[in-house]
């Protein structure tokens, strides 16, 4: 069970790996005595110490509430407060979860808003929704921004205008800070019910709190194995020696490319379903590492769709490169390809192979091709695509980044930069001071 971490074609050496034992160790104590920068944001490091499991319980009960009484979850959100959500809802469920008919299916479908600003968007979801059985979960830490205060300001209306007041009310979800913003305020006065974002877990940390937790729960998955996974990750990836911890392993690869001159990580992935992983794992290593003029750019890429099109610029542009594959060894559906009389497409020669086995040596060729293109290859291996290694996989992605970033001397908990378009924005659209 679990995560398996293999640098061998990563052109690293053992000496540089030795190298960076004491530098990890140090990173290790530091996140760990909470000594260092942003250290007031690390609560998901022990998350199972304090996890608040009557909140929990809570908000499994809505979950079945919701499960059976809606036909549609909006949940609006952006950033660290969207992304966790719709990676694993993708990751876990049917390839086509929202398409799947109202007689088949047993859990509502779940629409993401307020992660853009476009009137297109809402105006063509209202259109589907109009005439369903609707639930809002509106989800943010500060209860501030932009994207999900306008969309929720369209939302609320369309809930009392469908529902009236009295039965939006009850429709109505808010994700937020336990004490202080407006949508904590917002709620208050409309009696919303409520689960809190914890004040020492920042948003894109926050997948395994409610923020997450609920929209997942609602889709069917079970988070009680995601929740089982993640704690489990807690002991696995405890070990300060570098070569015990393949999550440190992950970290100190990462950062010995960088200084080789490898700006670039590119996570790859050969299952359409991981493509909001992809995104997901974007957001929390770029916000997080991308400061000080300093940081890895996270770029991804979803094989082998993308094979033919960023496939060249990976085998032959600029060797500022690396990858890490995240791949899964067995997944649960497959179908054999069958022989055919005409055999036009001359397929004949893989008769009786299952379409997994084509794309496995789809990414054996693939990664012995970039190897041999001098891009380093990193490989995360799951050995199955369930709620169990999903939790493992978050946990180990959250720490491996705070561990990079204390490698790199940035704070991995703050995003400063962020606040510059706002500004801008705000200027433009003359918000009052
Ligand atoms: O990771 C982060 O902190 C950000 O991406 C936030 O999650 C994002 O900006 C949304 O913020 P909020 O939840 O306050 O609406």
């Amino acid at each position: 069970m679990g995560i398996k971490f293999d640098y061998s074609n990563s052109f690293i050496k053992e000496h540089e790996y030795k190298n960076m034992e004491q530098i990890v160790k140090t990173a290790h104590t530091m996140l760990h005595n909470r000594t260092a920068q942003g250290s007031e944001f690390t609560g998901w490091l022990d998350l199972s110490l304090h996890f608040d499991k009557e909140e929990y319980q809570r908000l499994l009960m809505k979950s079945e509430e919701i499960r059976n009484n809606a036909d549609y979850l909006i949940v609006i959100g952006i950033g660290g407060s969207y992304l966790g959500a719709r990676a694993v809802i993708e990751a876990l469920n049917h390839s086509f979860y929202n398409l799947i008919e109202d007689d088949k299916r047993t859990s509502p479908r779940v629409i993401f808003a307020g992660n853009n600003i476009s009137g297109k968007y809402l105006s063509d979801l209202f259109e589907v929704v109009k005439d369903k059985e609707v639930y809002v979960n509106v989800i943010s830490k500060s209860g501030t921004t932009t994207e999900p205060a306008i969309a929720f300001r369209f939302f609320k209306k369309f809930m009392e205008e469908k529902y009236g007041k009295e039965k939006a009310r009850e429709r109505i979800i808010a994700t937020t800070d336990k004490s202080r913003g407006s949508l904590k305020e917002l709620a208050k006065i409309n009696g919303y019910e409520t689960f809190v974002i914890p004040d020492d877990i920042g948003g894109r940390y926050s997948v395994l709190t409610p923020v997450g937790l609920l929209p997942i729960a609602v889709s069917g998955i079970n988070t009680d194995e995601i929740l089982k996974g993640a704690f489990e990750a807690e002991k696995i990836y405890s070990n300060s020696n570098l070569f015990d911890n393949e999550c440190y392993m992950y970290s100190a690869s990462r950062q010995i490319l960088n200084r080789k001159g490898k700006d670039i990580e590119i996570l790859t992935n050969y299952e359409p379903s991981l493509s909001f992983i992809s995104e997901w794992w974007k957001q929390l290593y770029g916000e997080s590492e991308g400061k000080d003029k300093k940081g890895i750019y996270p770029a991804s890429v979803n094989f082998t769709t993308d094979l033919h099109s960023m496939g060249q610029w990976i085998q032959d542009g600029k060797r500022n490169i690396f990858e890490t594959n995240l791949i899964i060894k067995d997944l649960d559906k497959d179908l054999t390809i069958e022989s055919d009389d005409m055999d036009l497409d001359k397929l004949n020669y893989l008769s009786g192979k299952t379409v997994s086995y084509v794309n496995e040596k789809a990414f054996k060729g693939t990664l012995q091709a970039h190897v041999q293109g001098d891009v380093p290859n990193l490989i995360i291996e799951l050995d199955k695509l369930d709620e169990y290694n999903m939790g493992n996989l978050i946990y180990f992605f959250e720490k491996a980044c705070a561990i990079s970033g204390y490698i790199q001397g940035i704070n991995p908990f703050d995003q400063p930069g962020v606040e510059m378009y706002k500004k801008n924005m705000f200027k433009l659209l003359g918000k009052p001071e």
